[in-house]
Protein backbone atom coordinates (compact mmCIF):
# COMPACT_ATOMS: atom_id res chain seq x y z
CA UNK A 1 0.00 0.00 0.00
CA UNK A 2 1.45 3.40 -0.75
CA UNK A 3 1.48 5.72 2.14
CA UNK A 4 -1.59 7.94 3.06
CA UNK A 5 0.60 11.25 4.49
CA UNK A 6 3.54 12.38 3.89
CA UNK A 7 5.64 14.95 6.20
CA UNK A 8 9.42 16.61 5.49
CA UNK A 9 12.14 17.32 8.16
CA UNK A 10 15.76 17.90 8.04
CA UNK A 11 16.05 15.42 10.99
CA UNK A 12 13.47 12.84 12.17
CA UNK A 13 14.24 11.70 15.72
CA UNK A 14 12.34 8.60 16.87
CA UNK A 15 12.01 8.18 20.46
CA UNK A 16 11.54 10.14 23.88
CA UNK A 17 13.57 8.65 26.14
CA UNK A 18 16.49 10.98 27.39
CA UNK A 19 18.33 10.52 24.03
CA UNK A 20 15.65 11.29 21.85
CA UNK A 21 14.34 14.07 23.74
CA UNK A 22 18.41 15.41 23.87
CA UNK A 23 19.28 15.14 20.52
CA UNK A 24 15.56 16.74 19.13
CA UNK A 25 16.15 19.74 22.01
CA UNK A 26 19.80 20.69 20.84
CA UNK A 27 18.74 19.83 16.70
CA UNK A 28 16.64 22.34 17.03
CA UNK A 29 18.74 24.98 18.11
CA UNK A 30 20.60 24.82 14.85
CA UNK A 31 18.70 23.11 12.38
CA UNK A 32 15.60 24.19 10.36
CA UNK A 33 13.16 21.50 10.81
CA UNK A 34 13.36 18.58 13.63
CA UNK A 35 10.08 15.63 13.84
CA UNK A 36 10.38 13.90 16.53
CA UNK A 37 7.80 11.29 16.73
CA UNK A 38 7.47 8.51 19.40
CA UNK A 39 5.31 5.21 20.01
CA UNK A 40 2.38 6.71 22.79
CA UNK A 41 3.31 9.40 25.01
CA UNK A 42 6.61 11.35 25.19
CA UNK A 43 6.91 10.19 28.87
CA UNK A 44 6.47 6.15 28.45
CA UNK A 45 9.69 4.69 27.06
CA UNK A 46 12.00 3.24 29.59
CA UNK A 47 14.17 6.76 30.89
CA UNK A 48 11.35 7.80 33.71
CA UNK A 49 11.64 3.61 35.25
CA UNK A 50 15.59 4.58 36.17
CA UNK A 51 16.00 4.55 39.75
CA UNK A 52 19.09 4.43 40.72
CA UNK A 53 20.63 7.87 38.93
CA UNK A 54 23.14 8.47 36.43
CA UNK A 55 26.75 8.15 36.68
CA UNK A 56 29.59 10.57 36.25
CA UNK A 57 33.19 11.89 38.24
CA UNK A 58 31.54 14.66 39.76
CA UNK A 59 33.25 14.73 42.94
CA UNK A 60 36.34 16.29 43.89
CA UNK A 61 37.94 13.44 44.68
CA UNK A 62 36.36 10.98 41.50
CA UNK A 63 38.22 11.63 38.16
CA UNK A 64 36.98 10.17 34.53
CA UNK A 65 40.40 7.81 34.61
CA UNK A 66 38.52 5.95 37.45
CA UNK A 67 35.06 6.24 36.23
CA UNK A 68 36.64 4.64 32.83
CA UNK A 69 38.67 1.72 34.78
CA UNK A 70 35.20 1.08 36.61
CA UNK A 71 32.99 0.51 33.00
CA UNK A 72 36.41 -1.59 31.32
CA UNK A 73 36.36 -3.61 34.32
CA UNK A 74 32.56 -4.10 34.01
CA UNK A 75 32.45 -4.77 30.26
CA UNK A 76 34.71 -7.50 30.61
CA UNK A 77 37.19 -6.73 28.00
CA UNK A 78 34.75 -6.02 25.30
CA UNK A 79 34.53 -2.36 26.00
CA UNK A 80 35.50 0.12 22.97
CA UNK A 81 38.25 2.32 25.30
CA UNK A 82 37.64 5.15 22.90
CA UNK A 83 34.30 5.20 23.17
CA UNK A 84 34.36 5.46 27.17
CA UNK A 85 37.19 7.83 27.16
CA UNK A 86 34.17 10.09 25.40
CA UNK A 87 31.62 8.81 27.70
CA UNK A 88 33.27 9.68 31.41
CA UNK A 89 35.14 12.57 29.84
CA UNK A 90 32.36 14.37 28.35
CA UNK A 91 29.81 12.97 30.72
CA UNK A 92 30.25 15.61 34.36
CA UNK A 93 29.83 18.54 32.01
CA UNK A 94 25.96 17.18 29.88
CA UNK A 95 24.87 16.45 33.25
CA UNK A 96 25.53 19.61 34.73
CA UNK A 97 24.13 21.13 31.33
CA UNK A 98 21.07 19.18 32.65
CA UNK A 99 20.59 20.36 35.72
CA UNK A 100 21.08 24.03 34.11
CA UNK A 101 17.76 22.78 31.91
CA UNK A 102 15.89 22.30 35.23
CA UNK A 103 16.52 18.37 36.50
CA UNK A 104 16.89 18.97 40.05
CA UNK A 105 18.96 16.08 41.62
CA UNK A 106 19.50 15.38 45.36
CA UNK A 107 21.61 17.78 47.15
CA UNK A 108 22.83 17.96 50.69
CA UNK A 109 22.24 20.94 53.05
CA UNK A 110 25.67 22.39 51.88
CA UNK A 111 23.63 22.27 48.14
CA UNK A 112 26.02 19.66 46.81
CA UNK A 113 24.63 16.83 44.69
CA UNK A 114 24.64 13.79 46.78
CA UNK A 115 26.45 11.09 45.09
CA UNK A 116 26.13 7.07 45.93
CA UNK A 117 26.86 4.03 44.88
CA UNK A 118 25.96 0.86 42.73
CA UNK A 119 27.37 -2.64 41.72
CA UNK A 120 31.26 -2.54 39.87
CA UNK A 121 31.89 1.61 41.43
CA UNK A 122 34.87 2.17 43.52
CA UNK A 123 33.63 5.68 43.74
CA UNK A 124 30.45 7.36 45.20
CA UNK A 125 29.88 8.71 41.65
CA UNK A 126 25.66 8.43 40.84
CA UNK A 127 23.67 11.67 41.34
CA UNK A 128 19.64 10.94 41.73
CA UNK A 129 17.13 12.39 41.93
CA UNK A 130 13.92 12.19 44.10
CA UNK A 131 15.63 10.00 45.92
CA UNK A 132 14.83 6.44 43.63
CA UNK A 133 13.04 8.62 40.89
CA UNK A 134 16.03 9.65 38.46
CA UNK A 135 14.75 8.99 35.61
CA UNK A 136 10.80 10.67 35.95
CA UNK A 137 13.00 13.93 37.04
CA UNK A 138 15.33 13.60 34.11
CA UNK A 139 12.50 13.01 32.03
CA UNK A 140 9.72 15.56 33.35
CA UNK A 141 12.77 18.65 32.48
CA UNK A 142 13.07 17.35 29.30
CA UNK A 143 9.36 17.11 28.52
CA UNK A 144 8.96 20.51 30.27
CA UNK A 145 11.74 22.09 27.31
CA UNK A 146 9.93 20.30 24.57
CA UNK A 147 6.42 21.59 25.74
CA UNK A 148 8.23 25.31 26.59
CA UNK A 149 9.09 24.76 22.14
CA UNK A 150 6.14 22.89 20.85
CA UNK A 151 4.84 25.80 19.29
CA UNK A 152 8.08 26.88 17.37
CA UNK A 153 7.58 25.82 13.68
CA UNK A 154 11.02 24.12 13.82
CA UNK A 155 10.21 21.07 15.68
CA UNK A 156 7.21 18.52 14.89
CA UNK A 157 6.13 16.30 17.50
CA UNK A 158 4.20 13.17 16.51
CA UNK A 159 2.95 10.71 19.80
CA UNK A 160 0.93 8.13 19.34
CA UNK A 161 2.96 6.56 15.95
CA UNK A 162 4.97 3.52 15.52
CA UNK A 163 7.88 3.82 13.18
CA UNK A 164 7.61 0.59 11.23
CA UNK A 165 10.58 0.61 8.66
CA UNK A 166 13.36 3.23 7.36
CA UNK A 167 12.85 4.44 4.00
CA UNK A 168 16.09 3.85 1.84
CA UNK A 169 17.51 4.41 -1.42
CA UNK A 170 18.91 1.44 -3.43
CA UNK A 171 22.39 1.82 -1.85
CA UNK A 172 21.18 1.89 1.88
CA UNK A 173 20.95 5.57 2.36
CA UNK A 174 18.48 6.08 4.92
CA UNK A 175 15.94 9.28 4.00
CA UNK A 176 12.80 8.18 6.48
CA UNK A 177 11.07 6.05 7.64
CA UNK A 178 7.62 4.90 7.89
CA UNK A 179 5.39 5.45 10.33
CA UNK A 180 1.78 4.33 11.76
CA UNK A 181 0.12 6.72 13.37
CA UNK A 182 -2.27 5.52 15.69
CA UNK A 183 -5.31 7.73 16.95
CA UNK A 184 -7.04 10.73 15.38
CA UNK A 185 -4.90 13.62 14.74
CA UNK A 186 -4.05 15.43 11.72
CA UNK A 187 -2.37 12.80 10.15
CA UNK A 188 -3.55 9.28 10.85
CA UNK A 189 -2.94 5.85 9.53
CA UNK A 190 0.53 5.06 7.72
CA UNK A 191 2.61 7.80 6.31
CA UNK A 192 6.12 8.83 5.01
CA UNK A 193 7.97 10.64 6.59
CA UNK A 194 10.91 11.94 4.82
CA UNK A 195 13.82 13.12 6.22
CA UNK A 196 17.75 14.00 5.79
CA UNK A 197 18.90 11.74 8.43
CA UNK A 198 17.00 9.49 11.33
CA UNK A 199 17.96 9.45 14.89
CA UNK A 200 16.93 6.36 15.92
CA UNK A 201 16.41 6.21 19.93
CA UNK A 202 13.87 3.80 20.57
CA UNK A 203 15.40 2.02 23.96
CA UNK A 204 15.90 -1.40 24.45
CA UNK A 205 14.25 -4.87 23.79
CA UNK A 206 12.93 -6.06 26.80
CA UNK A 207 9.75 -6.83 26.05
CA UNK A 208 11.32 -9.75 23.49
CA UNK A 209 11.43 -11.98 27.19
CA UNK A 210 8.41 -13.00 29.86
CA UNK A 211 9.61 -10.93 32.69
CA UNK A 212 11.61 -7.49 32.45
CA UNK A 213 11.89 -3.76 34.49
CA UNK A 214 11.32 -2.55 30.90
CA UNK A 215 8.06 -0.89 29.99
CA UNK A 216 5.32 -2.43 27.20
CA UNK A 217 6.79 -0.21 24.94
CA UNK A 218 10.50 -1.99 24.86
CA UNK A 219 9.66 -3.80 21.73
CA UNK A 220 12.99 -3.09 20.06
CA UNK A 221 11.32 -1.30 17.19
CA UNK A 222 14.38 1.11 16.19
CA UNK A 223 16.78 -1.85 16.47
CA UNK A 224 14.73 -4.17 14.10
CA UNK A 225 14.19 -1.43 11.64
CA UNK A 226 17.52 -1.20 11.34
CA UNK A 227 18.25 -4.78 10.86
CA UNK A 228 15.87 -5.16 8.15
CA UNK A 229 16.94 -1.83 6.19
CA UNK A 230 20.86 -3.50 6.36
CA UNK A 231 22.25 -1.66 9.40
CA UNK A 232 25.00 -3.86 11.77
CA UNK A 233 24.11 -4.76 15.00
CA UNK A 234 26.31 -5.65 17.54
CA UNK A 235 26.87 -7.64 21.00
CA UNK A 236 23.25 -8.10 20.89
CA UNK A 237 24.09 -11.94 23.01
CA UNK A 238 24.95 -9.63 26.39
CA UNK A 239 21.69 -8.90 27.76
CA UNK A 240 21.84 -7.85 31.23
CA UNK A 241 20.04 -9.27 33.75
CA UNK A 242 19.37 -6.89 37.15
CA UNK A 243 20.25 -8.78 40.03
CA UNK A 244 17.19 -7.39 42.14
CA UNK A 245 14.04 -7.60 40.53
CA UNK A 246 11.35 -8.12 42.99
CA UNK A 247 10.10 -11.74 42.71
CA UNK A 248 6.43 -11.67 42.32
CA UNK A 249 6.03 -15.24 42.27
CA UNK A 250 6.20 -17.62 40.12
CA UNK A 251 4.83 -16.88 36.29
CA UNK A 252 4.76 -13.02 36.54
CA UNK A 253 4.96 -11.74 33.06
CA UNK A 254 5.15 -8.17 31.74
CA UNK A 255 6.92 -5.17 33.54
CA UNK A 256 8.36 -6.08 37.37
CA UNK A 257 9.23 -3.63 39.79
CA UNK A 258 13.05 -2.76 40.07
CA UNK A 259 14.69 -2.55 43.51
CA UNK A 260 17.78 -0.45 42.84
CA UNK A 261 21.76 -1.23 42.97
CA UNK A 262 21.44 1.86 45.12
CA UNK A 263 19.58 -0.02 47.56
CA UNK A 264 22.55 -2.21 48.27
CA UNK A 265 24.84 1.05 47.78
CA UNK A 266 23.37 2.24 50.92
CA UNK A 267 23.79 -0.96 52.21
CA UNK A 268 21.24 -3.55 51.72
CA UNK A 269 22.67 -7.16 51.34
CA UNK A 270 21.56 -9.85 49.83
CA UNK A 271 20.47 -13.10 51.93
CA UNK A 272 19.51 -16.48 50.98
CA UNK A 273 16.28 -18.44 52.58
CA UNK A 274 18.34 -19.14 55.59
CA UNK A 275 19.19 -15.86 56.07
CA UNK A 276 23.21 -16.76 54.98
CA UNK A 277 24.92 -13.58 52.93
CA UNK A 278 26.31 -14.89 50.00
CA UNK A 279 27.55 -12.28 48.55
CA UNK A 280 30.77 -12.43 50.87
CA UNK A 281 33.47 -14.39 49.78
CA UNK A 282 32.01 -13.91 45.96
CA UNK A 283 33.57 -11.33 44.61
CA UNK A 284 35.91 -8.49 47.03
CA UNK A 285 33.65 -5.92 46.14
CA UNK A 286 30.70 -8.24 47.72
CA UNK A 287 27.06 -7.03 47.00
CA UNK A 288 28.38 -4.28 45.36
CA UNK A 289 30.25 -6.36 42.78
CA UNK A 290 29.32 -6.06 38.80
CA UNK A 291 25.97 -6.82 38.14
CA UNK A 292 26.72 -9.65 35.87
CA UNK A 293 28.92 -11.33 38.69
CA UNK A 294 25.61 -10.91 41.37
CA UNK A 295 23.20 -11.92 38.99
CA UNK A 296 25.34 -15.09 38.49
CA UNK A 297 25.52 -15.49 42.11
CA UNK A 298 22.16 -15.52 42.75
CA UNK A 299 20.99 -17.60 40.08
CA UNK A 300 23.40 -20.17 41.09
CA UNK A 301 22.37 -19.60 45.09
CA UNK A 302 18.81 -20.19 43.75
CA UNK A 303 19.75 -23.07 41.81
CA UNK A 304 21.66 -24.89 45.42
CA UNK A 305 18.56 -23.98 47.67
CA UNK A 306 16.25 -24.95 45.44
CA UNK A 307 14.61 -21.75 45.76
CA UNK A 308 12.98 -18.75 42.36
CA UNK A 309 13.94 -15.64 44.46
CA UNK A 310 16.52 -14.66 47.15
CA UNK A 311 16.40 -11.75 49.42
CA UNK A 312 17.64 -8.46 49.64
CA UNK A 313 17.50 -6.80 53.17
CA UNK A 314 17.56 -3.27 53.98
CA UNK A 315 15.91 -3.60 57.81
CA UNK A 316 19.14 -2.50 59.02
CA UNK A 317 18.72 0.58 57.75
CA UNK A 318 15.25 1.55 59.18
CA UNK A 319 12.24 2.71 58.32
CA UNK A 320 12.93 6.36 58.46
CA UNK A 321 16.15 6.51 56.12
CA UNK A 322 13.79 3.53 53.57
CA UNK A 323 11.38 5.85 53.17
CA UNK A 324 13.38 8.97 52.70
CA UNK A 325 15.43 7.52 49.93
CA UNK A 326 13.92 5.00 48.16
CA UNK A 327 10.35 6.08 48.56
CA UNK A 328 9.27 4.59 44.70
CA UNK A 329 10.84 1.50 46.36
CA UNK A 330 8.98 1.45 49.37
CA UNK A 331 5.50 2.38 47.81
CA UNK A 332 5.91 -0.76 45.45
CA UNK A 333 6.97 -3.11 48.18
CA UNK A 334 4.18 -1.44 50.21
CA UNK A 335 1.62 -2.08 47.59
CA UNK A 336 2.58 -5.46 47.64
CA UNK A 337 2.03 -6.29 51.22
CA UNK A 338 6.09 -5.99 52.40
CA UNK A 339 7.60 -3.48 54.27
CA UNK A 340 10.93 -3.52 53.42
CA UNK A 341 11.79 -1.74 56.86
CA UNK A 342 10.50 -5.20 58.78
CA UNK A 343 11.04 -8.02 56.07
CA UNK A 344 13.43 -8.69 53.56
CA UNK A 345 12.90 -7.97 50.44
CA UNK A 346 12.15 -11.22 47.82
CA UNK A 347 14.52 -10.50 44.46
CA UNK A 348 15.25 -12.67 41.29
CA UNK A 349 17.19 -11.41 38.35
CA UNK A 350 14.79 -10.60 35.20
CA UNK A 351 15.67 -8.77 32.29
CA UNK A 352 17.07 -4.71 32.23
CA UNK A 353 19.10 -3.53 29.69
CA UNK A 354 20.16 -4.49 25.94
CA UNK A 355 24.10 -3.91 25.77
CA UNK A 356 23.83 -4.33 22.22
CA UNK A 357 22.00 -2.59 19.69
CA UNK A 358 22.80 -0.75 16.37
CA UNK A 359 26.35 0.00 16.13
CA UNK A 360 27.86 2.96 15.80
CA UNK A 361 30.88 4.97 15.71
CA UNK A 362 31.77 7.88 17.96
CA UNK A 363 29.27 10.47 16.10
CA UNK A 364 26.56 8.20 16.75
CA UNK A 365 26.60 6.92 12.72
CA UNK A 366 25.53 3.82 11.25
CA UNK A 367 27.12 1.75 8.52
CA UNK A 368 23.95 2.82 6.47
CA UNK A 369 24.52 6.83 5.27
CA UNK A 370 22.02 9.09 7.12
CA UNK A 371 21.13 6.65 9.93
CA UNK A 372 22.34 7.27 13.59
CA UNK A 373 21.21 5.26 16.64
CA UNK A 374 21.50 6.59 20.07
CA UNK A 375 20.99 5.51 23.67
CA UNK A 376 20.42 1.53 24.35
CA UNK A 377 18.90 1.24 20.48
CA UNK A 378 22.96 2.18 19.93
CA UNK A 379 25.90 -0.16 20.78
CA UNK A 380 28.24 2.54 20.58
CA UNK A 381 31.16 0.21 22.41
CA UNK A 382 30.88 1.64 26.06
CA UNK A 383 29.29 -1.47 27.70
CA UNK A 384 31.15 -4.64 26.32
CA UNK A 385 30.04 -7.13 27.43
CA UNK A 386 28.03 -5.73 30.14
CA UNK A 387 26.75 -2.61 31.36
CA UNK A 388 28.34 -0.82 34.42
CA UNK A 389 25.42 0.46 36.66
CA UNK A 390 24.21 3.74 35.87
CA UNK A 391 26.07 4.43 32.68
CA UNK A 392 22.97 3.98 30.48
CA UNK A 393 21.29 7.48 31.14
CA UNK A 394 25.00 9.08 30.44
CA UNK A 395 25.47 7.34 27.03
CA UNK A 396 22.03 8.58 25.96
CA UNK A 397 22.71 11.97 27.46
CA UNK A 398 26.50 12.26 25.72
CA UNK A 399 25.80 10.74 22.70
CA UNK A 400 22.33 12.34 21.98
CA UNK A 401 25.00 15.92 22.33
CA UNK A 402 27.65 14.23 19.73
CA UNK A 403 25.44 13.20 17.13
CA UNK A 404 23.36 16.73 17.28
CA UNK A 405 26.73 18.23 16.73
CA UNK A 406 27.13 15.93 14.24
CA UNK A 407 24.41 16.53 12.25
CA UNK A 408 24.24 19.97 12.65
CA UNK A 409 27.86 20.08 11.11
CA UNK A 410 26.92 18.07 8.54
CA UNK A 411 23.87 20.08 7.38
CA UNK A 412 25.42 23.31 7.57
CA UNK A 413 27.90 21.86 4.97
CA UNK A 414 25.07 20.31 2.41
CA UNK A 415 26.44 16.71 3.42
CA UNK A 416 23.15 15.41 3.58
CA UNK A 417 21.07 16.00 0.92
CA UNK A 418 17.89 14.74 0.78
CA UNK A 419 17.54 11.21 -1.14
CA UNK A 420 15.30 10.13 -4.25
CA UNK A 421 14.05 6.98 -1.94
CA UNK A 422 12.72 3.90 -3.07
CA UNK A 423 10.30 3.05 -0.04
CA UNK A 424 10.77 -0.82 1.43
CA UNK A 425 7.26 -1.00 2.80
CA UNK A 426 8.20 -4.12 4.60
CA UNK A 427 6.37 -3.96 7.66
CA UNK A 428 3.01 -2.76 6.04
CA UNK A 429 3.01 -4.90 2.96
CA UNK A 430 1.43 -8.00 4.98
CA UNK A 431 2.15 -10.97 4.68
CA UNK A 432 5.06 -10.56 2.42
CA UNK A 433 7.91 -9.75 4.55
CA UNK A 434 6.60 -12.95 7.61
CA UNK A 435 4.45 -10.37 9.82
CA UNK A 436 3.97 -12.62 12.82
CA UNK A 437 0.26 -12.26 14.45
CA UNK A 438 0.54 -10.46 17.76
CA UNK A 439 -0.85 -13.88 19.22
CA UNK A 440 2.14 -15.01 19.26
CA UNK A 441 4.07 -12.47 21.46
CA UNK A 442 3.82 -14.73 24.05
CA UNK A 443 5.35 -17.59 22.36
CA UNK A 444 8.09 -15.86 21.50
CA UNK A 445 8.72 -14.36 25.01
CA UNK A 446 8.55 -17.63 26.50
CA UNK A 447 11.41 -19.30 23.53
CA UNK A 448 12.91 -16.38 24.64
CA UNK A 449 13.21 -16.95 28.28
CA UNK A 450 13.62 -20.83 28.01
CA UNK A 451 16.52 -21.01 25.57
CA UNK A 452 18.30 -17.22 25.68
CA UNK A 453 17.46 -16.21 29.28
CA UNK A 454 20.16 -15.52 31.76
CA UNK A 455 21.46 -19.43 31.64
CA UNK A 456 21.86 -20.59 27.83
CA UNK A 457 23.53 -23.90 26.60
CA UNK A 458 24.20 -25.05 22.58
CA UNK A 459 20.97 -26.97 23.64
CA UNK A 460 18.63 -24.81 24.86
CA UNK A 461 19.76 -22.15 22.13
CA UNK A 462 19.43 -24.24 19.12
CA UNK A 463 16.00 -25.14 20.39
CA UNK A 464 15.05 -21.40 20.78
CA UNK A 465 16.19 -20.85 17.09
CA UNK A 466 14.32 -24.09 15.66
CA UNK A 467 11.10 -22.81 17.20
CA UNK A 468 11.48 -18.85 16.22
CA UNK A 469 12.36 -20.36 12.48
CA UNK A 470 9.11 -22.04 13.14
CA UNK A 471 6.95 -18.86 13.72
CA UNK A 472 9.04 -17.00 10.85
CA UNK A 473 8.31 -19.64 8.50
CA UNK A 474 4.34 -19.23 8.94
CA UNK A 475 2.39 -19.00 5.77
CA UNK A 476 1.80 -15.11 4.72
CA UNK A 477 -1.15 -13.41 5.08
CA UNK A 478 -1.76 -15.48 8.32
CA UNK A 479 -1.08 -11.91 10.29
CA UNK A 480 -3.59 -9.37 10.99
CA UNK A 481 -1.60 -6.24 10.02
CA UNK A 482 -1.61 -3.42 13.30
CA UNK A 483 0.68 -1.88 15.70
CA UNK A 484 0.49 -5.02 18.03
CA UNK A 485 1.42 -7.33 15.05
CA UNK A 486 4.50 -5.09 13.77
CA UNK A 487 5.75 -5.06 17.20
CA UNK A 488 6.01 -8.58 17.86
CA UNK A 489 7.75 -9.18 14.01
CA UNK A 490 10.23 -6.72 15.54
CA UNK A 491 10.78 -8.87 18.71
CA UNK A 492 11.21 -12.14 16.43
CA UNK A 493 13.52 -10.30 13.95
CA UNK A 494 15.26 -9.52 17.16
CA UNK A 495 14.86 -12.45 18.90
CA UNK A 496 16.67 -14.42 16.21
CA UNK A 497 19.16 -12.38 15.82
CA UNK A 498 20.25 -12.64 19.57
CA UNK A 499 19.57 -16.19 20.12
CA UNK A 500 21.68 -16.88 17.02
CA UNK A 501 24.88 -14.49 19.00
CA UNK A 502 23.94 -16.30 22.33
CA UNK A 503 24.48 -19.62 19.74
CA UNK A 504 27.55 -18.30 18.45
CA UNK A 505 29.44 -17.25 21.66
CA UNK A 506 30.80 -19.89 22.80
CA UNK A 507 31.91 -18.96 25.97
CA UNK A 508 30.85 -17.31 29.51
CA UNK A 509 31.51 -13.34 29.23
CA UNK A 510 29.59 -10.30 30.97
CA UNK A 511 25.94 -10.85 30.38
CA UNK A 512 26.15 -14.27 28.28
CA UNK A 513 26.11 -17.31 30.44
CA UNK A 514 26.67 -20.62 28.96
CA UNK A 515 26.56 -23.58 30.88
CA UNK A 516 28.51 -25.54 28.36
CA UNK A 517 31.21 -23.08 28.04
CA UNK A 518 31.35 -21.55 31.92
CA UNK A 519 34.74 -19.84 31.55
CA UNK A 520 35.84 -16.65 29.42
CA UNK A 521 37.78 -17.41 26.17
CA UNK A 522 40.37 -14.69 25.11
CA UNK A 523 41.69 -16.44 23.22
CA UNK A 524 39.15 -17.17 20.74
CA UNK A 525 36.15 -14.34 21.61
CA UNK A 526 37.76 -11.46 22.77
CA UNK A 527 35.55 -9.55 19.90
CA UNK A 528 32.27 -8.33 18.94
CA UNK A 529 29.81 -10.50 17.19
CA UNK A 530 28.25 -8.40 14.19
CA UNK A 531 25.17 -9.24 12.52
CA UNK A 532 23.75 -8.40 9.08
CA UNK A 533 20.30 -9.04 8.22
CA UNK A 534 20.50 -11.46 5.28
CA UNK A 535 18.53 -9.60 2.41
CA UNK A 536 17.44 -13.20 1.43
CA UNK A 537 15.38 -13.13 4.31
CA UNK A 538 13.05 -10.50 2.97
C1 LIG B 1 19.32 0.60 39.30
O1 LIG B 1 18.84 1.59 39.85
O2 LIG B 1 19.71 -0.39 39.89
C2 LIG B 1 19.42 0.60 37.83
C3 LIG B 1 20.56 1.39 37.41
C4 LIG B 1 20.96 0.95 36.05
O3 LIG B 1 20.28 0.17 35.40
O4 LIG B 1 22.03 1.37 35.63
Amino acid sequence: PSPGWTTRADVLVVGSGIAGLTCALRLREHVDRVLLVTKTELSAGSTRWAQGGIAAALAPEDSPEEHLDDTLVAGVGLCDELAVEVLVTEGPARVRELIGLGARFDTDAAGEITLTREGGHHRDRIAHAGGDATGAEISRALIAQLEAVRADPGIEIIEHALVLDLLTTADGTVGGATVHVIGEGEIDGIGAAHARAVVLATGGLGQIYSATTNPPVATGDGMAAALRAGATLADLEFVQFHPTVMHLGEGATGQQPLVSEAVRGEGAVLVDEAGEAFMTGVHPMADLAPRDVVARAILERMETTGTDHVYLDARHLGGDFLEQRFPTIVARCRELGIDPATQPIPVAPAQHYASGGVRTDLRGRTNLPGLYACGETSCTGVHGANRLASNSLLEGLVFAHRIADDLTQRLAAGELPAVDLHSPMAMQDEGSHGLLDARHRTEVQRTMTRGVGPLRSAESTSGALADLATLAALPPGTAEPGPLSWETTNLLHLGQALATAAHLREETRGGHVRRDHPEHDDTGWAAHLLHVRDPDDG
